[in-house]
């Protein structure tokens, strides 16, 4: 893209989503693919402060960890570098932006910026049984909405890309389990 300003040339880039990003979509975007990364696992590891829970209570939402063999199924986006404007201050809560490289369903490849929350950031929870973060997610609330909803709207979209994801399944299962007990 150019902007009309002869020494200005802003290049679209490819951004990797991996979680709100795939079903919330608030930016502008060129393009829209099916995409995997390789190398990294989704992981329901990080504290949501400001979206899914509050400072004093904390959701738990998605991030990536790094992980042989794995694959993340996601949606990636091209998109001009205005839109990291909005997305910087979206997912400002531990996550970093990360340059890696995208796989489309055809095979082939592009670099691609991804947002990673890594171990050790302020938000950062880590690992627990399925049970106990799914009772945490179904106690948790913040100004996005119910974390609940943030985890039963993620597992949907990832059906809807034939995603295997036995994190978020099962997830998805002990909560809705919960629900009925
Ligand atoms: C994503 O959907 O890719 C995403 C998740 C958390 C923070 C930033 C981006």
């Amino acid at each position: 893209m150019h902007d009309g300003h002869p020494s200005t040339v802003t290049a679209a880039v490819w951004l990797f989503g991996y979680g709100s990003l795939i079903y919330k979509v608030d930016f502008e975007f060129l393009e829209r693919r099916p995409a995997q990364l390789h190398g990294w696992a989704r992981r329901f590891w990080q504290g949501s402060h400001d979206h899914r829970g509050t400072p004093d209570a904390p959701g738990r939402v998605a991030t990536l960890v790094r992980e042989p063999g794995a694959v993340c199924r996601g949606v990636a986006y091209r998109i001009t570098p205005s839109v990291f404007t909005h997305l910087d201050h979206r997912e400002k809560n531990g996550y970093v932006r990360m340059a890696d490289t995208v796989e489309f369903d055809d095979g082939s490849r592009a670099s691609c910026v991804v947002y990673v929350a890594d171990p050790g950031n302020e938000a950062w929870l880590g690992p627990a049984s399925d049970r106990s973060i799914a009772e945490h997610i179904a106690a948790s609330r913040g100004p996005s909405g119910s974390n609940r909803e943030y985890l039963l709207r993620l597992a949907q979209a990832l059906r809807e890309l034939d995603a295997h994801d036995p994190h978020v399944f099962d997830l998805e299962r002990a909560l809705l389990d919960r629900s009925r007990r």
